[in-house]
């Protein structure tokens, strides 16, 4: 008899004999008549159970949800009037001829497919929250996805190679995992951030073009796209420079467009430097589909007397900018309170704004709380330079750069779906040329705002905040989605930035020696990038939270709900690694 997947029958195939299996969604007793929908990942079928047969019927009696079945029927057409719109095999039945229950199930505790469902049970029991229709579509988009990877890079001749996972720290910014060595007591292993030294290594080794589908461990604090243990798509290759990476991300995202979600997208990808991303968005993953953007004004303001601007003018650590909504002028005093508090929330001081009534008469023409604490001359070279329309509203932030950048681009993106400002569809950005180090707050100290093995630009003077790199990132609708560089290739311009990160001599040797001493022996030019698997799994699918893309993820404090992990271990394992515990009276 022909095996069928409950989703997929139709009015094809009326009168003929199936055999399907699957969990029981619903059971309903109608008069004599038992009614089972029978669920796999294809969706549901109507199973009918009448009395004539009378020994399945009664075995269909013991049926509750969850139960798992095999049943082999006879495909009818529903009487008309008994149709279900809302199911795909809304047309037809199947009339039960025989049954085997294959599993009993407890009473679940919670509905497959109730959305209502708090998050912290779906995790608690995630194998059942994964039969869910929204959860199947996630993860099988995912196997799609890993699959167009694979071909796409092994037409193109792409080697996929495994790295270690027990090895040593790589600086990505984030802590370690770390994991205890019992033959070598009191030694550690750190799971990778990255495989970043590996796959430079591989290049070194003549394997040009790497890839691998890599779990990456990264200990810090969560939030929506953001998870300890995620998987990126790794690339390297020899001899290539950051055009020839580009191409190479730009041929495979519209690779994986067009199979995954059938959209094109336009070649080749708008390139932002990071200094211009800044200034124009106030962030680094700018969303391209949101037309708001800042505008600075200091130069307008720089012999201004209203306190709040003049704080900040002739100071290159602050800036006052303007940013412009258009037909702004509708928002109520709430709304305008609501998003002072947004701003304030990144340590903003208030929010002033103009309200353009009339856009040629900057005297009547702007009503603003501020108004008379600026020049009618610092007023028009504002209008000026802002060019709002009648009914425009302006906001202005004047604070030190940090203040003014987190909270103006968390203020853009909120105004802009708030006011559904957004185009619809994928807008892509590089954002290049950024700087190689930044300094560590409050200190001199220079840290890597990639990582350390990112090229500079030039190698001639020395380094400081304003060396700027050769790192690409790739964002996507306000996501940054993946990241890379070109590398050093040379041991002497590596040290150079050890040095410039104050890493002593003996540090540099205990954890990058192995590296350096890899550089002396023939290292070719290379470049490479990380895509963020997970984070494109949840843009392509219009997901809110990245533990959607994911079977079994952590939560929010980086624990399983499922297993409980992570535990407390026997008191003979930590002898046995030589480890005494002192964990903190809560
Ligand atoms: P980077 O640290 O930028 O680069 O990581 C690459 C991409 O991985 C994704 N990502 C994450 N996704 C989910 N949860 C996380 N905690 C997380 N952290 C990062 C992002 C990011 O763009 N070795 C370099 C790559 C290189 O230079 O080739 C690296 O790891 O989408
Ligand atoms: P104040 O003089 O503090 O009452 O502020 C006058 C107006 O300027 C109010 O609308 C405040 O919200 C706004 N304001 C205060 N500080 C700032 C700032 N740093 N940036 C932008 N607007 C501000």
């Amino acid at each position: 008899m022909q095996r069928s997947y409950c989703g997929l029958i139709d009015l094809k195939s009326v009168e003929e004999n199936l055999v399907i299996k699957g969990w029981v969604n619903t059971r309903r007793d109608h008069g004599g008549v038992i009614f089972i929908d029978l669920r796999d990942h294809t969706g549901l079928v109507q199973v009918v159970f009448n009395p004539e047969e009378r020994e399945i019927f009664e075995a269909a009696q013991a049926i509750r949800s969850e139960y798992v079945l095999e049943v082999c029927g006879i495909v009818k057409k529903r009487l008309d009037g008994t149709d279900n719109p809302e199911m795909s095999t809304g047309k037809i039945e199947i009339v039960a001829k025989d049954l085997t229950i294959l599993n009993t199930s407890k009473t679940t505790p919670f509905k497959v497919n109730d959305e209502a469902t708090n998050e912290d049970l779906r995790l608690q029991y995630r194998y059942i929250d994964l039969r869910s229709t929204y959860m199947q579509d996630n993860l099988r988009f995912r196997s799609k996805l890993f699959s167009t990877i694979r071909n796409h890079l092994s037409d193109m001749e792409f080697n996929e190679i495994e790295t270690p996972i027990l090895t040593k720290p790589t600086p990505e910014g984030a802590r370690d995992y770390i994991v205890p060595s019992r033959v070598h007591k009191g030694s550690f292993f750190a799971l990778p951030q990255s495989p970043q030294l590996f796959k430079q290594m591989l290049m070194m080794s003549g394997l040009d073009k790497y890839y691998q589908i890599a779990k990456c461990f990264r200990d810090e604090d969560l939030r929506a796209d953001r998870q300890p243990e995620f998987t990126q798509l790794d690339i390297e290759c020899s001899f290539y420079n950051e055009e020839d990476i580009m191409h190479l991300s730009e041929s495979l995202m519209q690779k994986i467009f067009t199979e995954l979600i059938d959209k094109d997208v336009t070649l080749k990808f708008p390139k932002i430097s990071y200094k211009e991303s800044m200034e124009r968005y106030g962030c680094d993953k700018p969303d391209l589909r949101n037309p708001l953007h800042l505008v600075d004004i200091s130069d307008y303001l720089v012999n201004t007397d209203f306190k709040v601007f003049k704080d900040c003018v002739n100071n290159s650590n602050k800036r006052i900018v303007a940013l412009n909504i258009p037909d702004g002028s509708k928002l109520t005093r709430k709304n305008i309170d609501d998003y002072t508090d947004l701003v304030k929330t990144f340590g903003a001081k208030g929010l002033a704004y103009f309200k353009v009534e009339d856009s040629n008469n900057t005297d009547t023409g702007i009503s603003s709380p501020i108004k008379k604490f600026l020049s009618s001359k610092e007023i028009d070279a504002i209008i000026k330079s802002v060019q709002p329309s009648s009914g425009d509203l302006i906001f202005f932030s004047a604070d030190t750069a940090d203040i003014v950048n987190s909270s103006m681009s968390a203020l853009i993106s909120k105004v802009g779906s708030d006011l559904s400002l957004l185009k619809s569809g994928f807008e892509f950005a590089w954002i290049i040329d950024y700087p190689m180090f930044e300094y560590e707050k409050g200190t001199t100290n220079l840290t890597s705002l990639h990582h350390p093995f990112t090229s500079p630009v030039s190698n001639d003077q020395d380094f400081n905040d304003q060396t700027l790199s050769r790192a690409y990132d790739l964002t996507l609708n306000g996501n940054e989605i993946g990241g890379g560089s070109v590398r050093i290739h040379e041991k002497s311009e590596q040290l150079k930035v050890f040095h410039a990160l104050k890493l002593t001599d003996s540090e540099i040797e205990s954890k990058f020696g192995f590296f350096l001493k890899s550089l002396e022996y023939g290292c070719p030019p290379h470049a490479g990038i990380a895509f963020g698997l997970d984070r494109i799994v949840m843009l392509l699918r219009g997901l809110s939270s990245i533990r959607d893309t994911i079977a079994f993820p952590k939560t929010q404090s980086s624990s399983c709900l499922l297993t409980e992990a992570p535990t407390e271990i026997d008191l003979e394992q930590l002898k046995e690694l030589a480890i005494k515990t002192n964990k903190p009276k809560t």
